[in-house]
């Protein structure tokens, strides 16, 4: 596999040594990012990673104090299934959180993938049309090396802000993913990465294999959180 050793100078791996203590660092990077944001420009966009991993730090989001008239919430993916379905991204987030906080309905974008990939690709495209860069964007990192929906093998699309998926290793096949291109548009990006499972995928990206994961870059370089994974030199 091609080396992206570009990728590997701007990547900052963080090892913590405990769930709880991977979960607080997140929480404080996230709230500080949210202060920072507000005062320079008076709004925070962060962008959500799906899957389980988050699940624990947006619970700790549900208690924690903040600005949050001024948040705007949008998702990396999301999975095409009805809205209430148990396996959506947007209502992980909105259980474990967002139904939690006052952040203002008009300022939580979940993506339409009750649409189907390519009507909902669509409608997320219009509605990421005109928003400046990201302030924050989290991602996971999938045991093959995916992160958000852009997993190995396939075409990296970046004809929209928002793009269709078909045929995803990690079920459901049709998904909506933010494009690498508008998700590398961001001041920060933290990956959350934890359990053995994502071993390999994390000495694959340590050693210069291009990954999906290492698709994703930022002007400010990229911040790794790692708890139940080796960092092996
Ligand atoms: C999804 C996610 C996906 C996820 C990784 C890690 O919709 O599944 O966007 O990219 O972040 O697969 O998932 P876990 O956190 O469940 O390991």
């Amino acid at each position: 596999m091609a080396l992206n050793t570009s990728a590997l100078q701007h990547t900052r791996w963080h090892r913590f040594d405990s769930q709880a203590a991977i979960n607080q660092a997140a929480l404080s990077r996230i709230l500080a990012a949210a202060e920072a944001a507000i005062a320079t420009s008076g709004s925070f966009l962060i962008v959500l990673a799906g899957g389980s991993t988050p699940k624990a730090i947006y619970q700790l989001l549900a208690s924690a104090n903040a600005d949050w008239a001024h948040w705007h919430v949008y998702h990396n993916d999301d999975r095409c299934l009805p809205v209430d379905h148990d396996e959506r991204n947007s209502k992980m987030a909105r259980e474990a959180w967002l139904n939690h906080v006052p952040i203002p309905a008009n300022q939580i974008h979940d993506i339409p993938a009750e649409l189907g990939n390519i009507e909902g690709a669509k409608a997320y495209s219009e509605t990421l049309k005109g928003v400046r860069p990201f302030d924050l964007v989290i991602l996971g990192l999938g045991e093959d090396g995916h992160t958000a929906s852009l997993f190995p093998g396939q075409a990296v699309d970046n004809s929209a802000d928002a793009v269709p998926v078909f045929n995803s290793p990690k079920p459901p096949v049709d998904r909506i993913t933010i494009s690498q291109q508008r998700l590398n548009n961001t001041h920060e990006v933290m990956f959350l990465v934890t359990g053995a499972g994502k071993q390999t995928a994390v000495d694959q990206w340590r050693s210069g294999e291009a990954i999906p994961a290492t698709l994703i870059q930022s002007p400010n370089g990229v911040d790794v959180y790692c708890f139940g994974v080796a960092l092996h030199p």
